[in-house]
């Protein structure tokens, strides 16, 4: 079997073919087995991850780190940039190139889209985007689409809503690349007018023929729908505080809105949840967030590691 991830960037969805994300999911799953039966993996022993973040994360950081560490091999954790010499006016290139010298594969997370791509340009080792400002975020999409097929075998049929901040949540742009690679059946879109998916995106969706559809009648959109991806409205990118404060709680999923969610549907997240799902719901048999999503973060990201360092 070709590994197509040896040595490669990861740094949008539309570079990602069915097939490479087949071998994946393959691995992933071959990895999750593995793990849950208390087996140890060795197999990145003697290499090193820089983490480069630019911006707050918990999960996709912590998460890196875990698997890394699960499969042997050692990290360069940059969570401070404070403690870089970037704030001695060093260029970001020259720091990139620093850690591509000292490792093996850079993760990184910055403010600014297209960062993860003119990182990649300097560097001589794999770059993983973690997050691009507003752009994207594709080890996100893989773990949720990795987590979606494990409940639904067939993705051709489903109908998925996107909830939310879906103008700069950059996980539902990542996503809603791979719900067109995987030509599913229905999207819809349900945000504040300001917060509507960029049009580009919605029109490469339109061109692919899969219906999409955009509203503000949250109940109405879930009632059959078989995904409910729920975003928070992302503060950091607002300019006028006063615009998040009028739209944070737009959005709020609550036991009462769950009764329109039928019964085999499921609810995602990528996480932090702040005001968009009450405390309340997480004790759903639907809700994915903490349950699923989480470990197969760290599942998808120990697949991918392996498959970039190993050929
Ligand atoms: C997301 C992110 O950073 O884009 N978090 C994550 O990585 N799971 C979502 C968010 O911050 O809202």
């Amino acid at each position: 079997m070709k590994n197509p991830f040896y040595q490669k960037d990861i740094i949008s969805c539309n570079e990602l073919t069915k097939e490479d994300i087949a071998i994946l999911f393959e691995t992933a799953s071959d990895i999750r087995k593995r793990v849950t039966e208390g087996k140890s993996i060795d197999t990145l022993a003697g290499k090193i991850l820089s983490l480069l973040f630019f911006e707050p994360s918990s999960r996709t950081f912590s998460s890196f780190v875990s698997a890394m560490q699960r499969l042997g091999g050692g990290i360069i954790p940059i969570t401070d940039v404070s403690h870089t010499s970037l704030v001695k006016g060093e260029t970001f290139e020259d720091t990139v190139t620093t850690f591509s010298r000292l490792s093996d594969t850079i993760v990184i997370r910055h403010p600014r889209e297209g960062s993860a791509k003119d990182a990649s340009a300097v560097s001589d080792i794999p770059v993983i985007n973690a997050g691009d400002g507003a752009g994207e975020h594709p080890t996100q999409a893989l773990l949720d689409v990795f987590t979606i097929l494990d409940h639904f075998k067939d993705m051709s049929s489903l109908r998925v809503t996107l909830a939310g901040d879906l103008l700069y949540g950059r996980t539902v742009h990542s996503l809603i690349r791979l719900l067109g690679l995987f030509h599913v059946s229905e999207i819809r879109l349900v945000s504040p007018t300001e917060l509507q998916m960029p049009e580009d995106l919605v029109s490469t969706i339109q061109q692919l023929s899969i219906s999409v559809s955009q509203t503000q009648d949250l109940a109405d959109a879930i009632s059959d729908t078989d995904v409910l991806y729920m975003t928070r409205v992302q503060k950091e990118r607002f300019t006028d505080p006063l615009g998040y404060e009028r739209l944070k709680d737009s959005f709020v999923i609550t036991p009462e809105t769950m009764k329109h969610l039928p019964k085999n549907a499921i609810l995602m997240h990528p996480l932090p949840r702040i005001h968009e799902i009450a405390k309340e719901v997480d004790s759903d048999s639907r809700s994915m967030y903490f349950r699923e999503q989480i470990p197969n973060g760290m599942y998808i990201r120990m697949a991918l590691l392996s498959l970039i360092l190993k050929k």
